[in-house]
């Protein structure tokens, strides 16, 4: 258990926060497919980057770490020739996402979870797969299941829930079936695995239509070995912009960041609240965000294809609108209640404990502003990004916040409380 207690804090000075954490999956499975040698700068240390990376090998990857660079030894789509087990922990990505990198398989590979990755959904990229003509063996379209497949055939596929993970389950089968494969989505998600592709020499194609975007990619593709450096994740900043926005006196630089319209409606939403933040380029082709304390934050509605663009921060949404004047409704964002936590949940249990007014609905929340926060007990649920939120949420607190499972925050960023501690500033009042 953590026992968190401030006095007066504001965050202040420049901050690399961990790198992205989908960048880091992609980056580590595209070099795993490839021929010959992918080179990783800043590649993500979590261990949700370990379940990939642990499955790669165990499929033949070779990843060895030299200087603070990861290198890939690709297996040229040639997974091990032998029937295999992985447990890819919590991560719902590295699940997804190999299921269809591994889709080429002829011997079964078996995939398992922990608790939380059992119970969230897996018939969204079975149905796919299988039409596909993957074989998958399960009892309930959850974790535990094995698959294997003698042929691919490319498809094209209409996304029925917009998810990133599954279009990229989709994309990375493709590579190594007959035909080509085409997904097209109506509501936009994130884009990574599209966009590193032909980093890799892979041909893909986008083509923004005006009520979806189509991606074709060429079936039966080789990759190619490459040298990738891994920006900043805008998903770890998410919880400095929001701890920087609501402490008085707060003045942070945010560094190596993408301005990438798939992940960046967080920023989009704040500012639209009435945040001070700024996007300032930097030499080396990324953005730093300039974030300071912002007292007049309004209220305001977050529904429809906004949803997916900030999906991983609307816990800490829900926090910002507990300070902001007036109502905030979040709607259409059902897909939270399958994350780690049920997010819908989660984060309202636990902020109603430090004195939110929060209303839970089937699809979202309706969020009183003006709320002020007091002490008590609250718990991670097992969640990485609930466990780093309710941290920052003890910033807005003078009495103690007692965390309990705040390890869960080793999923995606092992050095959150190192990272906080080198920007935090308090006054103590005498
Ligand atoms: C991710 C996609 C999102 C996101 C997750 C990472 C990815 O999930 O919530 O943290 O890297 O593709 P969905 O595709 O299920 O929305």
């Amino acid at each position: 258990m953590m026992n968190l207690r401030f006095s007066h804090p504001y965050l202040k000075g420049k901050l690399r926060v961990a790198s992205d954490k989908s960048i880091s999956h992609r980056a580590l499975m595209l070099g795993a497919y490839s021929k010959g040698k992918t080179e990783i700068h800043h590649l993500l240390q979590a261990k949700d980057i370990t379940s990939t990376k642990e499955a790669l090998q165990k499929a033949g990857a070779m990843i060895t770490e030299d200087n603070g660079r990861i290198i890939v030894e690709g297996c040229n789509r040639q997974w091990k020739e032998e029937e295999l087990f992985f447990d890819l922990g919590n991560s719902g990505t590295s699940a997804r996402l190999l299921s269809g990198l591994f889709a080429n398989t002829t011997k079964t590979y078996h995939f398992t979870g922990d608790e939380s990755l059992q119970q969230r959904p897996m018939k969204r990229i079975i149905d796919p797969l299988e039409k596909m003509g993957v074989h998958f063996t399960t009892q309930n379209m959850k974790l535990p299941f094995a698959f294997s497949s003698m042929e691919l055939q490319g498809m094209t596929y209409s996304l029925p829930v917009a998810s990133a993970q599954v279009k990229s389950a989709i994309l990375l089968a493709g590579l190594s079936a007959k035909g080509d494969t085409t997904v097209i989505e109506t509501i936009p998600t994130r884009n990574h695995t599209e966009e590193m592709l032909p980093f890799f020499g892979g041909r893909v194609e986008v083509q923004e239509k005006e009520e979806h975007t189509e991606i074709q990619l060429v079936g039966n593709q080789e990759l190619e070995g490459t040298e990738l450096f891994v920006p900043a994740d805008i998903s770890s900043a998410a919880f400095f912009i929001v701890g920087a926005i609501l402490t008085p006196k707060s003045d942070l630089y945010l560094m190596d960041l993408t301005k990438n319209k798939t992940r960046n409606g967080l920023v989009e939403v704040l500012l639209r609240m009435g945040a001070h933040l700024e996007w300032i380029p930097q030499e080396n082709g990324l953005y730093q965000l300039h974030c300071q304390y912002s007292p007049n934050l309004k209220g305001t509605i977050v529904e429809g294809k906004e949803i997916p663009q900030l999906i991983d921060e609307l816990p800490l949404l829900a926090l910002v609108a507990t300070q902001a004047e007036g109502k905030t409704i979040v709607r259409n964002a059902e897909e939270l209640k399958v994350k780690e936590s049920n997010r819908i949940l989660s984060t309202a249990t636990e902020l109603k404990k430090l004195g939110a007014e929060i209303v839970v609905k089937e699809d979202g929340w309706e969020i009183a502003g003006d709320s002020l926060l007091h002490g008590g007990k609250v718990e991670s649920h097992q969640d990485h990004r609930i466990a780093m939120m309710l941290m920052i949420a003890a910033l807005l607190i003078p009495e103690p916040v007692f965390l309990t499972d705040e390890q869960a925050m080793e999923i995606s960023y092992p050095s959150f409380m190192n990272n906080l501690q080198s920007v935090l500033y308090e006054e103590f009042m005498i």
